[in-house]
């Protein structure tokens, strides 16, 4: 087992290795002590990992509540969070007590907003289950849901107080899902970290418990040195703005991975036409991408992307912080006005 410790608003420790499931009561019991715990969890996920968890739970003398609800990001909404309020406060959880997200990056994000706002903050822990959420969304504290206007446009930073990462639960994940986690994975070595890009090429899946952990040792610096997103860790969004715009022209049928893939590659591609990437590092990400089964093109225009990219979250007042590789392992924040938008996505396909 490999153990990362994040030093935020709350220090927390992450867990990754195989097997991890069934000794989740043991690291809970550890973590929070003696309270209730409620599993978040969707129906897909319920199915596959409840029980072992539960078991466990149950060993460490803890008897859980269970709130379920249908996979996928069109749960991802404030109506689902009232539901989990209302199933919280029915069952009359209190400020000592702790929620448990059993799940990928929806479930994740969810819980962290109920309990970041259930009788204003209790604790959750992360028990992540896809290896996006492993890599980058259980770590952090960002929280919340998407709005009809766009993606995760409502939530709150709350720091989980324990991450368990179970690699094995990844083995029942489809293909497509796998891949999106790898879009992730990818990201952090084009962000800042070439040795471990090069790395990547011996491939994912064979030394997968060693990735997460590498990823999550990475992100827990960038967390630790600006938790609250006011400028370095905004490098970590690197493809998510015009990945967003991708996610919702598509009527969310493209998933978030398959999206930041392919915003990834357009914002190099950028950086190429631009004269600040050299060519070669834009043919690299397209090869680990495809090696990776995931997408590298759209049918979008630049317009379309980037009217629904304004309304990012990222932007502030005129301006939006985009994120460009001057190459692999060098990404910077490039700010721009929000009307050269188009031009710079223009630029990318
Ligand atoms: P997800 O949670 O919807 O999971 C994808 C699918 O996989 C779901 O249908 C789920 O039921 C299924 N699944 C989960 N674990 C499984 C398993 N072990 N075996 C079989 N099926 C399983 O999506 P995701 O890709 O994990 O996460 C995407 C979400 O994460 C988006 O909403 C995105 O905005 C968010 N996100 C948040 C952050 C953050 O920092 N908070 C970072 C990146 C992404
Ligand atoms: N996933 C981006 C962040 O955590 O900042």
């Amino acid at each position: 087992m490999i153990k990362v410790t994040v030093n935020a608003s709350n220090k927390y420790d992450i867990l990754i290795g195989d097997g991890l499931l069934d000794r989740a009561g043991e690291f809970c019991r550890a973590a929070i002590g003696e309270c209730r715990v409620c599993v978040i969890t969707d129906d897909t996920v319920n199915e596959l990992y409840f029980d072992r968890l539960n078991e466990s739970l149950k060993k460490a003398g803890y008897s859980a509540l269970r709130f379920v609800f249908p996979h996928g990001e069109e749960s991802k909404n404030i109506g689902t969070i009232t539901e989990i309020l209302e199933f919280c406060a029915e069952n009359r959880l209190t400020r000592s007590d702790c929620l448990i997200a059993l799940g990928g990056g929806v479930v994740g994000d969810m819980t962290g907003f109920a309990a970041a706002i259930y009788l204003r903050g209790i604790r959750f822990v992360q028990i992540p289950t896809t290896v996006l959420a492993a890599v980058d969304s259980s770590v952090g504290g960002k929280t919340g849901v998407d709005l009809k206007a766009g993606k995760n446009l409502c939530g709150a930073f709350h720091q989980p107080c324990l991450v368990i990462c179970d690699c094995k639960t990844t083995d029942t994940l489809t293909k497509e899902i796998f891949a999106d986690g790898c879009a992730e994975i990818i990201k952090y070595g084009v962000i800042n970290d070439r040795p471990f890009f090069d790395f990547l090429k011996k491939g994912i899946r064979e030394n997968l418990e060693e990735i997460i952990a590498e990823c999550v040792r990475n992100k827990a610096r960038v967390v630790e040195d600006d938790e609250f997103d006011k400028g370095s860790r905004q490098l970590l969004n690197l493809g998510h703005t015009v990945g967003h715009a991708i996610e919702i022209c598509s009527g969310l049928e493209i998933s978030h991975g398959s999206a930041v893939a392919i915003g990834m590659v357009i914002v190099t591609r950028a950086a190429v036409n631009m004269g600040i990437c050299p060519e070669n590092d834009l043919y690299e990400v397209i090869d680990i991408l495809k090696a990776n089964g995931l997408p590298t093109s759209c049918e979008y225009s630049a317009r379309e992307l980037a009217a629904v990219a304004s309304t990012d979250k990222k932007r502030a007042g005129a301006s939006i912080s985009a994120v460009l590789p001057y190459g692999i392992g060098d990404s910077r924040l490039y700010k721009i006005s929000v009307s050269e938008l188009e031009a710079l996505i223009a630029k990318g396909l």
